[in-house]
């Protein structure tokens, strides 16, 4: 794989090899290289913790962040994405990260990309770093995937967290349940677990995996009344999940409309630890996908890597 922009084109062996990479990180500081190495991310939709966590990690390498702001770049002028792009590439950037509203905006511009390029979002389709962020956090909370019960629930049909997480999941052993407002099932999805009624599956899954309501991406007008009581994880119906059980959210949250306000920071909740756990998955996939490159020196093994304890 020369670019990280899908979770189809993941197997569980190179699953499993960024998120191990990532409990290197966790564990332990690894510069990675002397040479400068330049990243841009390029973020034409808004992002908090993506882009921020990309930053870092990217810092955390070693790496030089080239900034990029599209409001005060050259799209403004009417540059496309592609020049913008071979812009980048032209002055010596190492490795793109880009989030687009167009679903598979990356497909076009694959062909002639020459450095590697991870997708930070594309539209409704895939949004590999939060997924295998999401899988991290769940192998460390439960050891492994097998068996496990996931529930994702809300804005299923316009959710790239939900597409790329429910077949990574299923392909590692999870179960996975899916919930959402009749007008948002995905029937794609439906190859990857079963759909369910919340009440049901609440007092028996391990995760509940609540997703945004995702309105910038809704064509349809017209609003769904009292989201929260009826396809929400309320106060009443968190009590009736099972002990052990957490629950997660890729955030923004809406609290009170997906997910009951004090449920955000409670003990079940995992959501601000996603974030944390972003990180040192992001360094992971930054760093295995240099190496497929060749770029950096990492002929440095882990064993031989300095380590600088945080
Ligand atoms: C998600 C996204 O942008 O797809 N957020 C994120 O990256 N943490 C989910 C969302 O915006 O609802």
């Amino acid at each position: 794989m020369k670019h990280y922009v899908s979770m189809e084109d993941f197997h569980a062996g190179e699953i499993q090899s960024v998120l191990s990479l990532a409990k290197e990180y966790e564990k332990h500081k690894i510069p990675m290289q002397n040479k400068e190495i330049f990243a841009a991310n390029l973020f034409y939709e808004p992002s908090t913790r993506t882009k921020s966590s990309f930053e870092v990690a990217e810092r955390r390498l070693g790496l030089s962040v080239i900034p990029f702001e599209v409001n005060h770049s050259s799209v403004q002028k009417g540059e496309t994405l592609y020049d913008t792009v071979k812009t980048f590439e032209a002055i010596g950037c190492n490795l793109l990260v880009i989030r687009h509203p167009e679903t598979d905006y990356y497909k076009d511009l694959i062909p002639s990309l020459n450095i590697p390029l991870i997708n930070g979002g594309d539209g409704s389709g895939q949004h590999p770093s939060q997924c295998l962020l999401d899988l991290y956090t769940i192998q460390k909370e439960f050891g492994s995937f097998k068996g496990i019960k996931v529930l994702i629930a809300g804005d299923l049909k316009h959710s790239r967290v939900a597409r790329s997480n429910a077949r990574a999941l299923s392909m590692l052993g999870a179960k996975v349940f899916f919930y959402s407002p009749a007008e948002w099932v995905d029937e794609e999805l439906l190859q990857w677990g079963s759909f369910c009624q919340i009440d049901d599956i609440l007092p028996i899954v391990d995760v509940a995996m609540m997703l945004r309501v995702q309105l910038e991406r809704h064509t349809e007008t017209g609003h769904i009344d009292d989201y929260h009581q009826q396809y929400g994880l309320t106060l009443e119906r968190a009590k009736r999940m099972k002990s052990g059980s957490i629950i997660m959210h890729p955030a923004p949250v809406n609290r009170d409309v997906e997910i009951a306000g004090p449920l955000v920071e409670s003990p079940q909740s995992r959501i601000f630890e996603q974030m944390r756990n972003g990180v040192f998955v992001r360094m992971a996939m930054i760093d295995s996908l240099l190496q497929k490159w060749g770029i950096g020196t990492n002929e440095n093994t882990a064993k031989e890597r300095t380590m600088v304890g945080w």
